[in-house]
């Protein structure tokens, strides 16, 4: 090969060091390529072959991995060196394919002859070393800037999340406040009076949205349909279901004209109903979706009360000259747990002067501390309300509750419906 390509040769960034003589050398193992813009000169797949030095024009290294496009890692000037790695590590393909970006020339060596040189020229590896050093210097400012603006962007993204989480935050807030509102326009008017009977109710509800139902409702002149429940869980879900029972419940409990007198369905019959529209509509089949409900329907003017109760674990009290009784001992199914169940109807009879008292599971359950409120406390505190007042109210009791809880809130939300009968002539019409 020609001398006049000594001092290119000199330029190279492989040969640096080396003397005339040693150039000269080199010179006659040297093959002159020249390879057109867009053409690979090294192919990633292939195994290496030779070793090239660039003379004129601009070359891209790319590699790809995994399956993945290539990506360019750097671009290379006249004076630098390439395909030597593999040659080096004795690899079966190269790191990286290289490909021409503007027509190229380049000066090539065959892979055993680039082998000898770095036996024989000892200058020759240290330049490689020196360009691996430097090579590897730029790859950790490299890095470094990235990951800076990798940490940038990715603070930028937490505060982005967290902003969109508090928004988020904010309107579910919003609109549980608006449940919590609707559902306490479910619940019935604290005092309501009928000829002789006083009714009062009270709810303390917990923090979160919670499942608990009363309710009170004239079904005709003599009759009325009383209520109590608790849908298992809290929040929204607990919210709908309950609104849903309280509306099957109501629409249920009916008058109906039968052999041309008016009667009405029995609350058995009304629980086997609702259970069976639960499960079909509701529940379907999931054992952990139910509710426990206690449904009466009383005749006013007699005082006999039919009822059926599906899961209560608080049975209802009755207060006769101060003395507590429950209403029934153990109770059927709740609802949601048995389809195709049929709910016995039970019957009971008030007389003048006693009370009727339904409370939910959370005030049973109120603790201070390691103490629950239950039910033997329950029991002796309407007794005393009635001996020391002659009337069991809900608020009366909702403050022995208040007083035991000590100012701690709730961690159930609770509801109280009490009945109290009064004085024969005040019912007579
Ligand atoms: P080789 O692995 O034989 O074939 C691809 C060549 O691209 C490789 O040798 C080096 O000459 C060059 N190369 C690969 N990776 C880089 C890099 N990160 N920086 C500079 N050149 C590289």
């Amino acid at each position: 090969m020609d001398d006049s390509l000594l001092p290119i040769l000199m330029e190279n960034k492989l040969l640096q060091g080396l003397t005339d003589v040693q150039l000269r050398r080199v010179l006659a193992l040297l093959k002159g390529e020249e390879f057109a813009a867009g053409t690979s000169i090294i192919r990633q797949s292939e195994p290496p072959q030779r070793v090239y030095l660039l003379v004129e024009g601009r070359v891209e290294v790319r590699r790809s991995l995994l399956g993945e496009a290539p990506g360019d890692i750097v671009e290379l000037v006249p004076g630098s060196f390439f395909g030597e790695m593999a040659v080096i590590v004795d690899a079966t393909r190269h790191s990286a394919s290289v490909v021409a970006l503007t027509p190229v020339k380049v000066l090539s060596l065959a892979a055993r002859d680039f082998t000898l040189l770095l036996n024989e020229y000892p200058e020759t590896i240290r330049n490689i070393l020196s360009g691996t050093v430097l090579q590897l210097q730029g790859l950790n400012k490299r890095w470094l800037e990235t990951l800076r603006i990798e940490k940038k962007l990715l603070a930028w993204k937490v505060r982005e999340h967290t902003r969109e989480l508090e928004e988020m935050n904010q309107r579910v807030q919003r609109e549980l406040a608006l449940a919590q509102t609707i559902q306490r326009n479910l619940l019935p008017e604290k005092r309501k009076s009928y000829p002789g009977i006083s009714i009062t109710t009270d709810y303390i509800p917990c923090e979160e949205l919670g499942g608990d139902i009363t309710g009170v409702f004239q079904i005709d002149e003599m009759r009325l349909g009383v209520y109590g429940g608790d849908v298992c869980g809290h929040g929204i879900y607990a919210a709908m279901v309950m609104s849903y029972v309280k509306k099957l419940i109501e629409t249920s409990v009916k008058r109906i004209l039968l052999n041309r007198q008016y009667i009405v369905k029995p609350p058995g019959a009304v629980l086997t109903t609702i259970n069976q529209s639960f499960i079909t509509e509701i529940s379907q089949g999931d054992p952990e979706i139910y509710l426990t409900l206690f449904l009466g329907v009383l005749d006013m003017e007699k005082l006999t009360f039919e009822f059926s109760s599906a899961g209560t674990h608080v049975p209802p009290l009755v207060l006769t000259g101060g003395i507590p009784s429950v209403l029934f001992a153990q109770s059927d199914f709740p609802i949601g747990h048995v389809a195709n169940h049929e709910y016995a109807t039970s019957r009971h009879k008030f007389a003048s002067g006693d009370a009727f008292l339904f409370v939910s599971d959370g005030v049973i359950e109120a603790r201070n501390g390691e103490t629950s409120f239950g039910m033997d406390r329950l029991m002796e505190e309407a007794a005393r309300i009635q001996k020391d007042t002659g009337r069991v109210e809900a608020d009366a009791l909702v403050s022995r509750v208040r007083e035991f809880l000590g100012g701690q809130p709730p961690q159930d939300d609770m509801c109280l419906l009490s009945i109290v009968f009064g004085r024969q002539e005040d019912r007579a019409r």
